[in-house]
């Protein structure tokens, strides 16, 4: 199949590239170049999507398209530019698109989205809502220009390359070893997807010519085999410290990612839809996700001296542990 990756410079479309070569594609890359480079044995066309035209250096017809995009302007110009001229179009959406951050066990065919964006103001840099409500109107977008669609709404994407730093932040934690404060409560469920599984979902479903709307995450697990998961892949011999998240929030330490933060920790109950996704569908189409000490594994051998973690650092965890030991 003659495949284009909009995007393709860094992890997701890289893996997506990656994974197309792999299995004989003919795969074309087009992104600014400003990210990162695309994978070796990929054509790279030069584009900026931020101009209506911008994708001129885009030639041909196209079996498959994968975008990645978050803007809807540049999904307007992709949808324009690209008429009649692809085949199975994937859209790369985001969980971040419903609305019910709350309930838990929703799924796909009947959680509530956001609005889409304001028509003035499609900001998906402007904040997490934002960014839900710009991937909303992205697939109205693609679905009113292509029709027959795949839309995967992507959950949290984990594994080598990663460039958010947050599954890296427990890889790097179990492979140190030591005593570990893990968020929370062993039984609180926590939910992801190794990019390379979900690379390799979305050219199956390319190369099926499989179209819907799909979550793309791997069934929640309790955070307990969570811990046990990233032990067994980093062969870490640390020892976990639960602290509840009262403790936490009193200590300011943030949830999710960033300065201070315990990574993918959220607080319940008002996050308590979001790494508990019903993902039935997205396994009976085909999704197949990997062990997570593979996961672990690979994400640790594939660190680098530059790589970017996010989190508590190891000052600030001693700390947290000497008080929650002394409260
Ligand atoms: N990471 C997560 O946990 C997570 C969770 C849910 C959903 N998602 C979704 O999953 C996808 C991840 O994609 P990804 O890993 O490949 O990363 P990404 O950061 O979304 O990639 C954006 C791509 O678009 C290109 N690009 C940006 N601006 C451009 C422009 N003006 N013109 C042309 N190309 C442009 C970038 O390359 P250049 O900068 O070089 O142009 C890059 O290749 C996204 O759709 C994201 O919203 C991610």
């Amino acid at each position: 199949m003659r495949i284009l990756v909009l995007g393709g410079t860094v992890f997701l479309g890289r893996a997506v590239a990656r994974q197309a070569l792999a299995a004989g594609h003919d795969v074309t890359c087009a992104a600014r170049g400003t990210s990162g480079d695309p994978v070796d044995g990929a054509t790279f066309v030069t584009v900026d999507r931020e101009e209506a035209g911008g994708l001129g250096a885009v030639e041909g017809t196209f079996d498959a398209v994968v975008d990645v995009a978050r803007k809807p302007s540049h999904v307007r110009h992709m949808v324009a530019e690209l008429a009649g001229r692809a085949g199975h179009v994937t859209f790369v959406s985001s969980c971040s698109a419903y609305a019910d951050a709350v309930t838990p066990d929703q799924t796909s065919e009947t959680a509530p989205l956001l609005p889409p964006a304001d028509p003035a103001n499609e900001d998906p840099a402007a904040g997490a809502e934002e960014y839900g409500r710009c991937k909303v109107t992205c697939e109205e977008l693609v679905r009113e220009g292509f029709g027959e669609v795949l839309v995967n709404r992507a959950g949290l994407i984990v594994g080598p390359e990663d460039p958010t730093g947050r599954f890296d932040y427990w890889v790097a934690r179990h492979a140190r070893g030591g005593e570990i404060l893990a968020p929370g409560d062993p039984d609180e469920r926590v939910q992801y997807v190794d990019v390379r599984d979900l690379a390799d979902w979305i050219l199956r479903c390319a190369e099926e010519g499989r179209t819907g709307t799909y979550d793309g995450m791997g069934a929640p697990m309790t955070r307990r085999e969570f811990h046990a998961g990233l032990q067994a892949g980093t062969g870490g011999t640390g020892t976990l410290t639960w602290v509840p998240q009262d403790f936490l929030t009193g200590h300011a330490v943030v949830p999710w990612s960033g300065a201070r933060s315990l990574p993918l920790w959220l607080p319940l109950p008002e996050y308590g839809g979001f790494l508990t996704r019903d993902v039935t569908r997205s396994l009976a189409a085909g999704l197949q996700p990997r062990p997570l000490p593979e996961t672990a594994a690979a994400t640790l051998a594939a660190f680098s001296d530059t790589r970017h973690i996010t989190g508590l650092t190891e000052e600030e965890e001693v700390e947290l542990l000497r008080e929650w030991h002394a409260r």
